[in-house]
């Protein structure tokens, strides 16, 4: 389903890329748009995205969303997420892929992809939504102020063929989102979400306002807040800025 393809060798960040397209007037609905090198790559909270030129898969990918209701954004960071475990499972089964809230991609401790969603609303509907990812593929030496990256390769010691795997990741999330207009296949989304998250329901230790707390993941909310319940049955509902893992 992929609309119009674009490759670019070097670019300052895909997403950005698509963003300008957009505001040219350009209805970019189903593009993709792929770069061997990004100089501005972005993160969440204004993170750096980083990736050595030729080696990673960095693109983004416009999600047409006008049946979506705009309050539904977490369904959809949950139908993205579970998509890419879908392709890594396929890839390389039995191996402990999970969703670290809200959607980072982790092999065990570890950051194998990273997801950067913007939208455009229209009322009380999405009109699209580019969808940017970074998917760490052939990399084996990353700069050591990345807190916990790995890459496929490091996992399974074989390259990857990049064009391959983005357009394995492309069809899996235009078909995961197709999902989302029919509610019973939506609450499986959020279940396989539930079962592929990181630490769910294991008491582990977090920062909130600055105290290590040690605590279990119990739920998330339908607005993507993050559930916890510590020993002593406090509860916590936290949204991202609130909160950060021990790893
Ligand atoms: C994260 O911080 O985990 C999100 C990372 C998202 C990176 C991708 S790479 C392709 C697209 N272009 C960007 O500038 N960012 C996203």
């Amino acid at each position: 389903m992929i609309g119009k393809h674009i490759h670019l060798s070097e670019i300052d960040s895909t997403n950005d890329f698509l963003l300008r397209l957009q505001n040219s007037g350009e209805n970019i609905d189903n593009y993709v748009v792929s770069a061997d090198f990004q100089t501005k790559g972005k993160g969440q909270s204004s993170n750096i995205w980083h990736s050595e030129a030729n080696k990673n898969l960095l693109f983004s990918v416009v999600l047409s969303l006008n049946f979506l209701e705009a309050s539904r954004q977490f369904i959809l960071t949950q139908a993205v997420s579970t998509a890419i475990i879908d392709v890594l499972e396929n890839l390389i089964p039995n191996k402990n892929f999970s969703i670290k809230w809200p959607n980072d991609i982790y092999f065990e401790n570890k950051k194998i992809a990273g997801i950067l969603i913007s939208n455009t609303i229209n009322g009380n509907y999405f009109e699209n939504s580019i969808v940017g990812i970074g998917f760490n593929l052939n990399e084996t030496v990353f700069p050591e102020w990345i807190p916990n990256p790995v890459s496929l390769k490091q996992i399974s010691n074989t390259n990857f063929d990049r064009e391959s795997i983005l357009f394995q990741l492309v069809d899996a999330i235009h078909n995961k989102v197709d999902l989302l207009k029919n509610t019973q296949k939506a609450k499986k989304i959020n279940s396989d979400y539930v079962s592929k998250s990181f630490r769910f329901g294991k008491i582990c230790q977090y920062v909130i306002d600055k105290k290590t707390i040690e605590a279990k993941i119990t739920g998330f909310d339908e607005y993507g807040h993050l559930q916890l319940e510590d020993k002593n049955k406090k509860k916590y509902c936290c949204d991202l800025k609130e909160i950060e893992f021990v790893i």
